[in-house]
């Protein structure tokens, strides 16, 4: 727990061992996007792939330090959720109310595993693994229910894809989960055909935000105007050219800011919930404090060209 630790000591403000080992819950928090369900969604994530044993003490870590929102998937080949679970049950004891987070997974259809390890019946019908990967969520995170579910990725089988969102629909209807989404779906006719038939419309697009895909403008806008919540993430490590162009960088010196920085603030501005899953306690605070500031509409004018 070094790391998590070392965050609690240089952000607690009140002094007692007790009071040490709470978290502060009135640290200035991440602003809120209302979703038109009414779910509070902190406007950029904490998300918790690839860090294995250091889960717990990255995930407590980031709440430490202002943290609300955290996605995870129930993909024990990319996520350790329970030692997830472990970090909000850590936060919870020390101060922190469940309805104060914005807890996110998802459900991975069997291509997404590594077959020696699938956290549902491989062979089970395609309802029968949602609901059996939605308990296992539940009882890894410790919650009684999710804030958001999201299918990993779109199905290719039109039975077992309408299967699928219909078990995330009953689901929501049981309040296991209060919104449901998707990730990796860069389609925007299969996204809008999705939405159209859905009974229970996609709350969530969870996608990788890159030049390839047009920075799915078109998707964007569809979500926009269908108050879908579109997430990035591989925002930094895919865009080392945005990174490196004149025009951020020249805002970054200007506003005494970081590349990363300015390129998360202005996402936010954007009406995108970026996710971050740094490892590093520096990049933690600076991704924090992208709230402190705010680009102007003409720092934002330029830089929308860039993401063309
Ligand atoms: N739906 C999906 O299929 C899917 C796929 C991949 C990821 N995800 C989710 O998205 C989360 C984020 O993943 P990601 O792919 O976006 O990558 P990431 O884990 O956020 O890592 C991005 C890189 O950015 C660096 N970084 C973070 N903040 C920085 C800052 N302020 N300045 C400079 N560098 C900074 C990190 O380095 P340091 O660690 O040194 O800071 C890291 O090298 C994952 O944990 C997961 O929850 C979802």
């Amino acid at each position: 727990m070094q790391t998590g630790d070392s965050v609690f000591a240089s952000k607690t403000r009140t002094s007692g061992n007790r009071a040490q080992n709470r978290l502060m819950v009135d640290l200035p928090k991440i602003p809120n996007v209302i979703t038109p369900q009414g779910v509070a969604m902190p406007q950029m994530l904490y998300g918790t792939a690839w860090k294995r044993e250091r889960t717990t003490m990255l995930v407590t870590a980031a709440l430490a330090a202002g943290f609300r929102g955290i996605d995870t998937a129930c993909q024990p080949k990319h996520y350790a959720q329970a030692a997830v679970g472990a970090a909000l049950v850590d936060a919870v004891e020390r101060g922190l109310s469940r309805a104060s987070l914005y807890v996110q997974t998802k459900f991975t259809p069997l291509a997404g595993h590594d077959l020696v390890n699938v956290p549902y019946a491989a062979e089970a019908r395609p309802a029968a693994q949602v609901r059996q990967s939605m308990e296992t969520s539940l009882a890894q995170l410790q919650v009684d229910y999710v804030d958001a579910l999201l299918l990993h990725s779109p199905l290719l089988n039109e039975t077992e894809m309408a299967e699928v969102w219909q078990t995330m629909e009953t689901l929501c209807d049981a309040g296991d989960t209060r919104l449901i989404g998707i990730s990796n779906c860069t389609d925007l006719h299969w996204f809008a055909a999705l939405f159209a038939r859905a009974r229970i419309k996609p709350a969530v697009l969870q996608n990788r935000f890159h030049a390839r895909t047009g920075y799915d403008v078109a998707l964007r806008a569809f979500c926009r105007q269908h108050g879908v919540v579109y997430q990035s993430f591989w925002t930094l490590t895919a865009n080392p050219q945005l990174l490196g162009h004149a025009r951020l960088r020249a805002l970054a010196a200007r506003y005494r800011r970081s590349p990363a920085q300015i390129l998360f603030r202005y996402l936010t501005q954007m009406e995108i919930v970026p996710l971050t899953g740094t490892q590093s306690r520096l990049h933690l605070r600076e991704d924090l404090e992208i709230f402190d500031f705010a680009l102007t509409p003409a720092d934002i004018a330029g830089l929308s060209p860039l993401l063309r």
